[in-house]
């Protein structure tokens, strides 16, 4: 895996949109896949500001998402869907029939895992995967214990994800407990991975991930077996490092 240690968030955040940028300039109809989350947020902010200033045209891009609350509608002030609205699809050129984030809201939530995992491989699999990592060494919602063949499927969050997301809603009781996410193997086939890592409390998953065993048990880990990914940390998060 190829480390990126930055001075602090706001360069972590330029130097993952530039990323994201030139593999848009140099390959206009891109799939890209989404974190959302509070790391990606400087990060989409830079590439809205790189859309305007560089005329980067998403026009022929297509996106998808990690992972979406079970239960919430994207109508959902605290849904992904919603999330990603606001913090870069309303900002940018990137078709809204182009972006796809997990139906949480779906009747049949089986269905709509197999439709997703579908449609992904209809769009010729992800280009470039965005992700963020979890206290607890999650990647999208592939909590400790996923295996290494899983793909978009429900998923229990477990407590510490659950307070980690309280942050975002008024009560801890009004977080969900579910959510549909890509699996790991999912995140596995995409061409390319960025991963974003910011802060102390991220240093001790992003120590595993890198230069410990890999496991299920720290699922960030088993990104060690990709051929093509980016780790990008402030100092905070690399902190741990040896
Ligand atoms: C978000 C996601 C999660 C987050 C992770 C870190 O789509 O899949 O894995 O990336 O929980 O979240 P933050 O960035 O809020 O620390």
């Amino acid at each position: 895996m190829k480390l990126v240690i930055t001075k602090d968030y706001d360069d972590l955040s330029k130097q993952a949109a530039r990323l994201i940028a030139d593999e848009v300039k140099q390959r206009p109809d891109t799939v890209l896949g989404l974190a959302t989350g509070g790391t990606p947020v400087g990060m989409y902010r830079e590439l809205i500001a790189i859309h305007q200033k560089e005329g980067v045209d998403f026009s022929q891009a297509s996106s998808f998402n990690l992972d979406e609350y079970v239960g919430l509608s994207g109508q959902h002030p605290q849904s992904y869907r919603a999330y990603m609205d606001e913090n870069l699809f309303d900002h940018i050129n990137l078709p809204r029939e182009k972006t796809n984030v997990p139906h949480g809201d779906a009747a049949d939530l089986g269905a709509e895992c197999k439709r997703y995992e579908q449609a992904i491989a209809a769009a010729g699999g992800i280009d470039i995967q965005v992700l963020g990592i979890g206290n607890n060494g999650h990647i999208g919602f592939n909590e400790p214990g996923s295996a290494k063949d899983t793909t978009t499927r429900v998923v229990q969050l477990t407590s510490s994800t659950i307070e980690a997301n309280a942050r975002y809603f008024d009560t801890i009781e009004e977080v969900p407990t579910q959510a549909i996410s890509m699996g790991i193997r999912t995140i596995l086939s995409a061409k390319k991975i960025v991963l974003l890592a910011s802060g102390k409390a991220k240093a001790e998953a992003v120590q595993h991930m890198l230069e410990g065993e890999m496991t299920s048990d720290v699922p960030a880990s088993l990104l060690q077996q990709h051929p093509d990914v980016t780790v990008i940390v402030d100092v905070e998060a690399a902190a741990a490092l040896s």
